[in-house]
């Protein structure tokens, strides 16, 4: 099997018809995780929401490999059967439905007791999901949830943002301990990580950053070098056909 567990070949995409993904190209090998940086209104989102499947994100050309398969016409439950799996910037809620019933429907009841105390979520259970949550508890069910399903690739989607300080640091070690490599049969998870804050970089191990502009990605580095130069630079790279690493 290819180490590469997912590629990205030329992707346009579309939203209700208007154009917002110009070419993206993207290989994330096994075991390694991607951060994606880029300003407001570049893409970012829709890329995830295109990698699952999610409407009103249609492909109009250009491919999706996942695990060796081709995925871009597969429907979303197929893709997450398949290993897939999202952290939304802003998750829908769900009303009728509690945290505890949608956390026995995937079957991890006992793994809610652990993560949860973790990331000071108890308590919730019998809250339905999202109704009422505030930011920083939308975004720490967001994290729990995934750890329910511990798919192969996650998708996270500015995990940190509206967290409070130290909550971040729960949501970062939270985050940590879902990808890591913790049994043979659990090995080290595959990850795409939106963040706009870099908090994030100081609890993960990060492999590649990636700079989105304008809906393509226009560069691609070290992460935390990346993000250096943006902080300084802001989202422009320099004016070269170089590597990042090598310009910046
Ligand atoms: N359903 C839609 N209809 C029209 N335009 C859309 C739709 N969905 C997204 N867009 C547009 O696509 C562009 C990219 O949006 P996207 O949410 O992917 O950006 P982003 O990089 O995630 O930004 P942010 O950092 O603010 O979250 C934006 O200009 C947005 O307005
Ligand atoms: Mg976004």
């Amino acid at each position: 099997m290819s180490d590469i567990l997912l590629e990205i070949r030329d992707l346009h995409v579309s939203a209700d018809g208007v154009p917002v993904l110009h070419g993206v190209n993207l290989s994330i090998p096994t075991g390694e995780t991607h951060v994606l940086f880029g300003p407001n209104g570049s893409g970012k989102s829709s890329l995830l929401a295109a990698i699952m499947g999610l409407a009103p994100y249609e492909i109009t050309r250009g491919e999706i490999w996942f695990k060796g398969q081709r995925i871009d016409c597969s429907p979303v439950d197929q893709r997450a059967q398949m290993g897939l799996g999202m952290s939304f910037q802003r998750p829908p809620a769900l009303e009728g439905v509690t945290v505890e019933a949608f956390t026995a429907a995937i079957g991890s009841t006992a793994l809610l007791k652990t993560e949860a105390a973790a990331l000071d979520f108890a308590g919730f259970a019998e809250r339905d999901v999202n109704v009422g949550f505030s930011g920083g508890e939308i975004k720490r069910w967001e994290i729990l949830k995934l750890f329910l399903k511990r798919p192969d690739l996650c998708l996270f989607d500015e995990p940190e943002s509206g967290v409070d300080l130290e909550h971040i640091a729960a949501v970062g070690r939270a985050i940590d301990r879902l990808l890591g490599a913790n049994t043979p049969a659990d090995p080290q998870r595959t990850a795409l990580v939106i963040t706009h804050t870099g908090f994030i970089l100081d609890y993960i191990h990060a492999d590649v950053g990636h700079l989105m502009v304008n809906g393509r990605i226009v560069g691609s580095a070290d992460p935390r070098i990346l993000f250096r130069h943006i902080k300084t630079h802001g989202y422009s790279l320099p004016p070269s056909e170089t590597p990042i690493p090598s310009s910046i």
